[in-house]
């Protein structure tokens, strides 16, 4: 497996200067940007839609990584496609007809993923698998930045690892969301995870974005 990589969430980011943040996360090496869509409904906040979306989309040249925490994403996923989405992630507890919906976001362009709750056993996912570019473990219950891991998460990342090896040869990339810092970075990348999201550990660190990613670097290393 190649280098993990790292998506900065801008769910942390000052919002005031967003374009700025999201170029420094480049700057510093960030791998693709993760922005975090919420309803009020499937999660208690309302954080941002298409057109926030649309300008991360200009402020870098890095993939947009769209996770999509909202009841009945079926009927906003072509807005987040418009917007410049690279990756749409939908949540397996929020989709009816998952396959359906994973179908169209491909269709329109984007690759497609899917996020478990972390209520949601690895299971859930072994017909789906086949279908998916990339799998979201959430290591926090989808909501709120500056949450703190759930340790159980590591052995759900193996499991997860282990359902995608036995599917098939195909490249789905393994991402874990939610309270990964410099502490709990290492053990989810030896779990298996490809792709890590961090909000508050990049953007809220005390000396700034580049030596948040920095830190979270060095502990991989
Ligand atoms: C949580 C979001 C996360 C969040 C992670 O509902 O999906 O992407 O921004 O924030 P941290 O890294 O602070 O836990
Ligand atoms: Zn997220």
């Amino acid at each position: 497996m190649g280098r993990v990589k790292l998506a900065p969430s801008v769910l942390s980011a000052d919002f005031g200067r967003l374009a700025e943040q999201v170029a420094e996360a480049e700057r510093a090496g960030a791998d693709w940007i993760h922005v975090d869509v919420m309803d009020g409904r499937f999660v208690p906040t309302i954080t941002i839609g298409p057109l926030v979306t649309e300008a991360v989309r200009r402020a870098t040249s890095l993939p947009v990584d769209v996770h999509l925490m909202i009841d009945e994403p079926e009927r906003h996923v072509e807005a987040f496609a418009d917007a410049g989405a690279s990756l749409v992630t939908v949540h397996y507890e929020a989709c009816g007809h998952l396959h359906r919906t994973l179908d169209r976001i491909r269709e329109l362009g984007p690759r497609a993923g899917v996020s478990l709750n972390p209520a949601t056993p690895v299971d859930a996912l072994s017909e789906i698998v086949p279908f998916v570019d990339l799998v979201l473990i959430m290591s926090v219950n989808p909501g709120y930045g500056g949450q703190r891991y759930i340790v159980t998460s590591t052995e759900k990342l193996r499991r997860a690892r282990a359902l995608i090896e036995r599917s098939g040869g195909r490249e789905v990339e393994l991402q874990v969301d939610g309270g990964i810092d410099r502490e709990t970075a290492g053990a989810a990348a030896a779990a298996g995870a490809s792709c890590l999201v961090a909000g508050s550990a990049v953007f809220r660190h005390p000396d700034g974005v580049a030596a948040g990613i920095r830190a979270i670097r060095e502990s991989l290393a």
